[in-house]
């Protein structure tokens, strides 16, 4: 396998938003931008009910999770630890795990390593790489609240699964880019997934030049 530090992991958990991690996987394919996918035993669940493939786990179809050509995606197995993002040695960008489930950010938050995603984000505080938690619940319990307060202060970014409305979305589609906009975003990858926020929109004239910083 050809070493490439710009690579990135993405790690699809058991949470529900798999269109989330189908539009980034896109993006990242269109640019070019190598991927090591994992995919844990519960996300492939939420892949059926959700995208309405039934995936197998030791051989799945990327051309259809992706709806594209996935030549720059490299597939491991959950239970694979010995793969080489187990390995801070391995160069590698940063780590999103999109969408993530209270499961695997409560293995995070607490140091657990017992599959290959957990363990590659660990890999990835200790080495000081970006780390990007989607995560997907509600409501939450404060044990869910103390775990991302301890992922955040062990240097994750956290970017929950709550898409605005203030740029009007039309469609599903509008509410997903948004997601993966401020993904991209926090990896600093280009984009033109969403129109930058202008500003409170005038009934007369369209948008305004509103200083409003929106997250
Ligand atoms: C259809 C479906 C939707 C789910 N949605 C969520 C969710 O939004 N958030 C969450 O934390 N868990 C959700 N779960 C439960 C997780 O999949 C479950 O806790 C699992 O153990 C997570 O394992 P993982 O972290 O290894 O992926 C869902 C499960 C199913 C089958």
């Amino acid at each position: 396998m050809k070493e490439n530090p710009e690579g990135l992991i993405v790690a699809l958990t058991g949470a529900s938003g798999m269109p989330y991690a189908r539009r980034l996987l896109q993006v990242l394919c269109e640019k070019g931008i190598q991927v090591h996918l994992s995919i844990s035993e519960a996300a492939f669940l939420v892949i059926r009910e959700e995208l309405g493939l039934r995936l197998d786990i030791n051989n799945p179809d990327l051309e259809a999770l992706v709806g594209r050509d996935v030549r720059p995606i490299w597939y491991h197995k959950v239970t694979q630890l010995d793969a080489p993002i187990a390995s801070g040695s391995f160069p590698i960008r940063g780590m999103v795990i999109i969408p993530c489930s209270m499961n695997t950010l409560g293995a995070v938050a607490n140091g657990l390593a017992s599959n290959l995603i957990q363990r590659a984000a660990s890999v990835a505080l200790k080495e000081n790489r970006r780390l990007i938690l989607v995560p997907r619940e509600t409501p939450l319990n404060t044990i869910n609240l103390e775990n991302m307060l301890k992922v955040a202060r062990a240097g994750a970014h956290l970017i929950p699964a709550m898409p605005g409305f203030y740029h009007h979305p039309k469609t599903v589609e509008d509410l997903v880019d948004f997601m993966v906009a401020r993904v991209l975003d926090s990896l600093q990858i280009g984009h033109d997934l969403l129109v930058p926020y202008e500003g409170p929109f005038q009934e007369t004239g369209g948008r305004g030049q509103g200083t409003g910083d929106r997250g």
